[in-house]
Parts: structure tokens; sequence; C-alpha cells
């Protein structure tokens, strides 16, 4: 803790160095006076002050045994009113954030457990969309935990869903409109895509006693999960005198059809795959799920990267997702995504992120497992492992194809004069850029 004077002696010098600023003052000792450029190359206005040497780092974790106070060096103070100390401990970056945040960059944080929960016989269901997080506009998800056996009903909806396996394994089945079918069981660590309006159910195995879990992802962020079309429901607003004509049975065959949707309900197991009907049409060609979990990573020096996109599972043609994994003290590297937003899910493990969303506005999040994450289009950010523990997540897109701009990367393919005037870097500096993107780099 630091001294009170030492504390105002800081303020004091703080105070000082922005008077400079503000009045003028000359601050150019950013100019280079590296004789090797030349001098048409120096800025013709003054420069800025140079950037706050102030490291930054995250300042307490989620199991810190100390109350968390809104102090970061000479600034802020302790909290005297009621605090919430589980949240402040979860978000030390939101009560004590680095100096280098700035302006108002909108929420983008939403830990899935503040999701109202819906609780059926056979498992439940929580969402995260628009509503509960208004930046997330291109992309909603849902968390859905299916009993051994269980079945989210047969059902379609006007947007493409991309589902990803926790724990457990899988059963789906689907049509699409030609008339061909699909059956396919799959498990932990792998994905399935149901293209727009396409009918499908999904069933827990009895493989495993818990079932299954799996977090969804839907490439609408207005999208609610309360708000499908479901079969029961659809039949049960039917005229019972139409269901007979159009089935061409008499009435009496629907008198046990449920008055309002099952939406998630108990069964003891999945049919048996040879169950699946022959169509004359066949199987639908480009196969609605993908074994991702035998796609390996590839190894990156602060951990590894895996890509799902359409360029080998074809079907998915508006999802694409990374699966990543920062090692403690490692990062995931300043980057950006061209043209798409990006909706992360924390799998396991702690770490932070800070957005950058152009003329100055910066903000910083800590997420741990469970929580989503949302970055928009081209905002440049990281993603640091705050913990001591394997952080994994996804990042998914709205898009065909996986893309992302490495900071370094580009810095290294562009002359290194330019770098040179912006940054003011040595050469030393500027020989270290790393031509290969990193995507995941370890600790310094
Ligand atoms: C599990 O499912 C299989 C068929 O998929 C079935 O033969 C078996 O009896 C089921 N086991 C239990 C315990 O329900
Ligand atoms: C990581 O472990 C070190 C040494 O045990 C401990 O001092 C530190 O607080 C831990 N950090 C976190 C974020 O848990
Ligand atoms: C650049 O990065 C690649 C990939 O991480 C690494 O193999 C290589 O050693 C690095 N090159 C230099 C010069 O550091």
């Amino acid at each position: 803790m630091l001294s009170l004077e030492l504390k105002l002696g800081r303020i004091l010098l703080y105070s000082l160095t922005l008077a400079v600023i503000v009045s003028g003052a000359p601050a150019d000792t950013h100019a280079t006076t590296d004789a090797t450029v030349s001098s048409s190359a120096e800025p013709s206005t003054p420069t800025d002050p140079f950037a706050s040497d102030d490291a930054n780092p995250i300042l307490w974790s989620p199991d810190s045994h100390t109350i968390p106070e809104a102090v970061r060096g000479p600034y802020g103070g302790s909290v005297l009113r009621p605090q919430n100390v589980a949240i402040d401990k979860e978000n030390a970056d939101m009560l004590a954030p680095p100096t280098t945040d700035h302006g108002d960059m909108p929420n983008a944080k939403w830990p899935i457990g503040l999701s109202h929960n819906r609780l059926q016989t056979g498992g439940w269901a929580r969402q995260q969309n628009i509503q509960s997080m208004p930046i997330a506009t291109q992309i909603a998800g849902v968390n859905m935990r299916l009993d051994a056996g269980a079945v989210r009903e047969l059902h379609w909806h006007g947007t493409a869903e991309w589902g990803y396996i926790m724990k457990g394994s899988v059963q789906i089945t689907s049509i699409n409109q030609n008339g061909q079918n699909f059956l396919s069981t799959i498990g932990p660590g792998d994905v399935w895509y149901f293209p727009a309006g396409m009918p499908h159910s999904i069933q827990a195995t009895n493989e495993s006693v818990d079932g299954a879990e799996f977090i969804l992802v839907f490439d609408d962020g207005s999208f609610s999960e309360d708000s499908t079309f479901l079969l029961t429901d659809w039949l049960s607003h039917v005229p019972k005198e139409v269901l007979a004509k159009n089935f061409q049975v008499p009435m009496s065959a629907f008198d046990r059809i449920p008055s309002e949707e099952l939406y998630i309900y108990p069964a003891a197991s999945s049919p048996d795959e040879k169950q699946l009907p022959v169509s004359a049409g066949g199987t639908i060609p480009d196969s609605y799920t993908y074994p991702f979990s035998k796609t390996s990573f590839t190894p990156l020096s602060g951990g590894s990267f895996k890509i799902l996109d359409s360029s080998t599972f074809p079907a998915s043609k508006t999802i694409a997702a990374a699966e990543v994994i920062v090692e403690p003290g490692a990062m995931r590297e300043l980057h950006w995504h061209p043209t798409q937003d990006e909706w992360s899910f924390f799998l396991e493990g702690t770490g932070r992120m800070t957005i950058y969303a152009a003329q100055s506005n910066a903000r910083t999040f800590d997420f741990k497992a469970g929580d989503i994450g949302y970055v928009p289009a081209s905002n440049g950010h990281y993603i640091e492992n705050t913990g001591n523990t394997t952080l994994r997540f996804l990042e998914v897109f709205r898009s065909d194809r996986y893309q992302d701009i490495g900071l370094q990367q580009w810095l290294a393919l562009i002359p290194a004069q330019l770098v040179q005037e912006h940054l003011g870097l040595s050469a030393e500096t500027l020989a270290h850029l790393n031509k290969t993107k990193q995507t995941v780099v370890g600790p310094v």
C-alpha cells in the first residue's frame, strides 16, 4: 500500500505533466534523432508526449483473498459502501481499470450465469441475445443441457444454428428441402450446423449417465430460443379436421397429440441409427456434423489453435470458428477480424481482453469459463491468460471463412521506416518483428 505522501506526490507529478501538455509546452522528445531517417520523414507538427510507462497488469484474480479496492497506483480509493465482493473479484479491470482504458465502449461481456434459465423435465436452456448484450447484433448464443436420452424437440427457425458439444454426446436428425435426410451421433468438441429453416432434433445419448451439455450459436443477434417453430406447438394450433385431411387419416389418429409444446422432454434412449428411413433422394450430401474434436491443434509459442469453417465443413456456410488455447502467462496476440464481429465463449480458465474501438475508446473486460465476449468487426483486441491454468475459448463469426489480421505480422511486412516513424522503435526492436502470424504468444 502506498503511503499518503507518496500518493499525493505522484498525483502532483501527474498534474504537472498534464499542465505541461495542456499548456502546449514543447513535448517533442518523441521526434526521432535517428540519423538514418531523413528529415522529410519528420512529422511537421509537434508530436504527442510518450504514452505512459505504467504496466497496468490485472490487480487481483477471482480467488484472491483480498477485498478488491478501486485503486490503481495513485488513482481511486477504497469502496466504502456495500460491495458485491464476488462481482468485484471477477472483474478486476472494471473496478480498477488500466489507465489505458478510455471513453465509452459499450458492454461486451455476458456471463451466461446471469441469463434466466428455462427448466424442463429432461434439461434446461438459457440464452444470450441482443436483449442481454445490445452490442451483440450478429450472433446470439444458447447454453443447453439434456439429461441422458432427453430430446430437444423437433423444431426449426429462420436463423442457422451452430452447435459445439462441451460434455456428453448427442444424436441429431434433419432433412433438407430436397427430401434428403440425416442422422449423426457426435461427442465432446464436435460441431453441428443446421442451415436456416432446416428442421432438426437434438437428443442426448445415454452413453454417459450425465447426458450432454452444449453451446449453440445463431447467426442473428435478435434470435430467441423461445420463439422457434416447434412440431407440437404447431400441430396444437391447427384445426384437427385439417390435420386429418392433411395426413389422409381419421381425426381420431390425433387424439394423443400434446395441447402445448414439449420443448425439452425426457426419454430413455436415442433411436438406433439403423432406424433412419431410406430416402429416395439419399442422405444430405454436405454433412451437418463435423468431428472437430479430431482436428489437431496447431502448436504455437504460447498455446495452440484450430479453425473450423466452410473450407473443411462445407455445410457451415454462415458460421466460422476457432478454438484457442492460451497457456498461463501467454496471450492471444493483438489482432482484429476484418469484416465480422467476434462472439467468444470461454470454456476454461480466466483471461482479460481490451477492446479498442477507435477515437480513443478502449475498455478492458475480464472473463472466466461460462462467460460470453463480443468484439465488433475491425476492433483491435487481445486476450491474455490472467490465471495459473489453461485458458480455452471459442471465437465464432457470422461468416463462411475465418479471417484475422495480426498486428505484428502487419508491422513486419511493411517498410521498417514507416513503423519507426510511427512508434519510434529501435532498429533492434524493428528487426525482431516476426513476419509469421503468431496468433498466441508466450510470456516475454
Ligand atoms: C441406452 O440406449 C441404447 C440404444 O441406444 C439401449 O439399447 C439401452 O438399453 C439404453 N440403456 C439405458 C440404460 O437406457
Ligand atoms: C498463481 O500462482 C502464484 C504462485 O502460487 C500465486 O502467487 C498467484 O496469486 C496465482 N495467480 C492467480 C491468478 O491465481
Ligand atoms: C517467428 O515466428 C515463428 C513462428 O512462431 C518462429 O518459428 C520463428 O522462430 C520466429 N522467428 C524469429 C526470427 O523469431
